[in-house]
């Protein structure tokens, strides 16, 4: 095993290092710019360093700096970018402003093919976003490569193994630049590729065994991909011992809970069905503001699962955090509090349970990657994300059964005929809103006065910003007259046009 370490000086891409030099193969975890020399080296295996770019100047004196120890603590170092910029200046170099900046692909002469650079033509495009350069060398350094504006585009010292590139080998648009990571990681550092779907299961399941004998663990089954992979992966750690508590909000997906049983009934976990819908809709009568929708389900979650985990007498809460969700949250080394964000809303602190993460080192695509191979359906591993209290964010106004039911219909319909046109795993999610209005229609001669669904379909990269999906209008008009040839209370539907900002996605 090998890990490569990449320190994050504030760049846009520092997630987007860490992701290649996975996708090659090799683990890389992303740790803060003023991580100590002494941390890094209790990593498991440490390879090699990345100091990624950043928007700071090197040369300011409040930019974000790392210790000169780490270029010496025995494994190779690359910097990119502003971590070219700072390897420059904290070996005797000097940065400067240049007088024009370089954005976007830029030919770049490929002066010298050490192991870094091996395998590179004598010119490739780059993707470059800086005004700042390297001006003059630190001492017993060599140039590797150059462009017209930065003439120390790329240098090395072999002697030391420290490396640095102006440019940006993680953005796809540079020609080879994966080979560069890839050259980096495994012929300077030596890194072995067994970062690969298979051993990262097996190292779950491994850990887990390991952390969790003799111990009973509970966890909350949403049905969504993170706690379903949880679910299965721990399952084949510990069996038995592992309680997944699905709780029937009465809010959940079309045939949700037939589909759960379906999907787990091969794994050998005790899967506790908790039918629970009743006592929801009881709470939610008369009920229209959309906080108090989201308290009221939060806390009634949170009683529900405290009283079944207690009659399991667990002692350990497994919750399917990853990654992503501990960037988030502003927390990146080993996550030990139950993150704010979580489906359920947090559960509390003091049901004294040892909260166990087994997919806090996943980021989303190898979280999907993993769930294929530990035997998820294609349903779930592909499946779009759900907000924590169901369709009632759906529902505008008072949630009832029967809106319930016209709203996980109406986004089934929605589902079934995007997936026909393959068009569901091209967008981030897909569903239905209930208005609290109606408006009047003709249906077979007569006139009708129901209610309009809205079909809100989005894409989007990372959820804080939203463009609405341009379907094409065949797909759109099958939707609105399935919708309202099956569904009896609606008689309209409108399609969401708003991007977000300045809408969010959901309508509550
Ligand atoms: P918005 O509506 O804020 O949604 O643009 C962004 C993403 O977050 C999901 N979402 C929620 N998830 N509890 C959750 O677990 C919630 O209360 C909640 N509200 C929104 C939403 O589905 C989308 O993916």
């Amino acid at each position: 095993m090998g890990a490569i370490a990449v320190l994050d000086f504030g760049g846009q891409y520092s997630h987007l290092i860490s992701r290649r030099i996975r996708d090659i193969g090799v683990y890389s975890e992303v740790l803060p710019c003023d991580t100590e020399a002494s941390s890094l080296l209790k990593i498991n295996g440490l390879k090699g360093i990345i100091l990624s770019g950043g928007a700071a100047s090197a040369y300011s004196e409040k930019s974000p700096k790392c210790s000169k120890d780490l270029l010496s603590i025995g494994v190779p170092v690359l910097g990119i970018c502003y971590g070219h910029h700072l390897i420059a200046q904290l070996e005797g170099g000097k940065v400067s402003a240049a007088g024009s900046g370089e954005y976007g692909l830029t030919e770049t002469q490929i002066r010298s093919k050490s192991s870094l650079l091996k395998g590179l033509g004598p010119k490739i495009k780059a993707w470059m976003n800086h005004r700042d350069i390297v001006e003059s060398l630190p001492e017993a350094y060599s140039i590797t490569a150059s462009t017209k504006n930065s003439p120390i585009a790329g240098f090395e010292n072999t002697e030391k193994s420290i490396y640095g590139v102006q440019f940006h080998p993680e953005v796809s648009h540079t020609e080879q630049g994966d080979k560069i990571l890839e050259n980096f990681a495994v012929s300077v550092c030596r890194a072995k590729k067994q970062w690969k779907t298979q051993g990262i299961i097996n190292d779950i399941i491994s850990e887990a065994k390991k952390e969790l004998k003799g111990k009973k663990a509970v966890i909350a089954l949403s049905g969504g991909i993170d706690s379903s992979t949880a679910a299965a992966l721990l399952s084949k750690a510990i069996g038995k011992k592992l309680t997944a508590i699905y709780v029937d909000t009465g809010l959940m997906r079309h045939k949700e809970t037939e589909f759960i049983i379906k999907a787990f009934s091969k794994f050998p976990l005790k899967l506790k069905i908790i039918k629970a819908s009743g006592l929801f809709f009881k709470n939610l009568k008369g009920v229209v503001d959309p906080e108090k929708k989201r308290k009221i389900i939060g806390n009634l979650f949170i009683k529900i699962f405290e009283k079944e985990a207690r009659l399991e007498k667990a002692t350990v809460l497994v919750q399917g955090t990853i990654y992503s969700d501990r960037i988030e949250s502003g927390i990146t080394k080993n996550s030990s509090v139950i993150k704010s964000h979580h489906n359920v809303g947090g559960l509390p602190e003091n049901m004294n349970l040892r909260l166990y993460e087994p997919l806090r080192n996943l980021y989303k695509d190898e979280v999907r990657k993993v769930a294929k191979e530990t035997g998820l359906p294609e349903e779930i591993s592909g499946r779009h994300v759900f907000p924590g209290p169901g369709i009632a964010v759906r529902i505008l106004g008072e949630v009832t059964p029967e809106k319930a039911e016209i709203v996980r219909k109406a986004s089934h319909i929605i589902e079934q005929e995007l997936k026909l046109k393959k068009l569901y795993s091209k967008v981030w999610m897909a569903f239905a809103v209930l208005l609290p209005v109606k408006s009047v229609g003709i249906q077979g001669d007569a006139r009708s006065y129901k209610y309009p669904i809205v079909v809100r379909i989005i894409e989007s990269k990372d959820a804080m910003t939203a463009n609405f999906a341009k379907i094409p209008y065949d797909v759109l008009e099958k939707i609105s007259a399935r919708i309202t040839n099956e569904i009896s209370q609606v008689n309209r539907v409108a399609y969401d046009i708003s991007n977000k900002p300045p809408a969010t996605m959901e309508w509550e």
